[in-house]
């Protein structure tokens, strides 16, 4: 059973908190029932790094799936890896409504959740479940912090402890931008001392070294991306695995069109393809060939795919432009992704 563009257009009819829920349950619904969906995931340009096999290189980013209800029916929509989150320790019901804007003449989304997660147990429960059948591809589970928290950094090692074992790999998301305080954890000396619990966390966690990845801010300055690099692609025990690059903006381009640019919250989808493919790009200018980075920020076409392996990516990441595009752009961003550009 395909899920067509209609079905797209159909929830775009909704506001889009509602939309987003029911999306969400009626994917929860069709794995429960076992319908098949678009048959996912797809095989196209399977790989293998983090020492793990991804049938195609597109993953669903986290923030759809923030309590892993999903995770079945979002491979069965054709991703290559599915990221659930981000779960924050304690459950939290995340800021007042309205959170969440579509700004359609531009191709985007103004959120300001405020991290709303079911909490640590409920991920638990619901990782454990989908454990007991193997998945067909690699679970990213992304983690936060709770908003009331007096020590966000340990916040994160706590996480790591409890779902490491659930993981194929993991996140220290400090990017987002509607936890007040949280992005200032990008900083250099903040950032080792957040990192080097959880990476113990995760050596405690079990026999199998889950790897540890860093989702960052697209509006980091110069200074900003060296340090980062820096830490990413030091010598030594390695604190990260890989970056993911990156989260909403805070920024709001000249160019933003609909009437709802002024609200508060990151800015996600087309507006931010540009600005997140020039950090992208700076990060693997600083750090060479070798470190995963997962490139994330306005797919809405192959091009865009395209453009951000051209820019360094190893593996991509989609949100926004699944709710404009549906999850036809999966098999044309993964067909794209391995296509090599026409000679100039
Ligand atoms: C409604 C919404 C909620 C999000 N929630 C999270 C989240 O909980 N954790 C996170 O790391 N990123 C979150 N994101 C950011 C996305 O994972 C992604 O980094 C960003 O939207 C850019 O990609 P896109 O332009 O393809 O959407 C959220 C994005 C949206 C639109």
């Amino acid at each position: 059973m395909a899920l067509s563009g209609h079905a797209v257009s159909l929830l775009r009819l909704l506001p889009p908190e509602a939309a987003h829920r029911w999306a969400v349950r009626f994917l929860r619904g069709a794995q429960a029932l076992g319908l098949p969906l678009d048959g996912g995931p797809h095989r196209i340009a399977p790989r293998r790094l983090l020492g793990l096999d991804f049938p195609n290189p597109v993953g669903l980013a986290a923030g759809f799936d923030k309590d892993a209800d999903a995770v079945r029916a979002a491979f069965a929509l054709g991703f290559g890896f599915v990221e659930i989150g981000s779960v924050t320790p304690r459950p939290q019901p995340g800021n007042p409504r309205p959170r969440v804007f579509r700004l359609p003449e531009d191709g985007a989304v103004i959120n300001r959740y405020g991290f709303n997660s079911k909490g640590l147990d409920h991920a638990e429960r619901r990782l454990a479940g989908l454990r007991r059948r193997a998945l067909p591809g690699p679970l990213g589970v992304n983690l936060g912090a709770n908003g009331v928290s007096d020590d966000k950094a340990a916040d994160y090692a706590t996480g790591a402890r409890r779902l490491a074992p659930y993981a194929d790999y993991l996140v220290v998301n400090v990017s987002s931008p509607n936890t007040p305080g949280l992005r200032t954890l990008q900083d250099a000396a903040a950032l080792r001392g957040l990192l080097e619990p959880v990476r113990a966390a995760l050596e405690d966690s079990g026999p199998v070294a889950r790897p540890l990845l860093l989702k960052v801010a697209p509006d980091l300055e110069p200074a900003d991306i060296d340090d980062i690099a820096g830490i990413a692609g030091a010598g030594g025990p390695p604190l990260l695995d890989g970056l993911i690059v990156g989260n909403t903006t805070v920024a709001r381009p000249a160019s933003l069109r609909s009437a709802l640019a002024g609200e508060a919250g990151g800015l996600s989808g087309r507006p931010l393809m540009a600005p997140s493919t020039a950090i992208l790009g700076a990060f693997r200018e600083r750090l060479g060939p070798d470190l995963p980075i997962i490139g994330v920020g306005g797919i809405a076409d192959g091009q865009d795919a395209a453009a951000k392996r051209a820019a360094g990516a190893t593996l991509i990441q989609l949100y926004t432009g699944l709710i404009y595009r549906g999850p036809a752009l999966i098999r044309a961003a993964a067909e794209a992704f391995d296509t090599p550009p026409p000679p100039a």
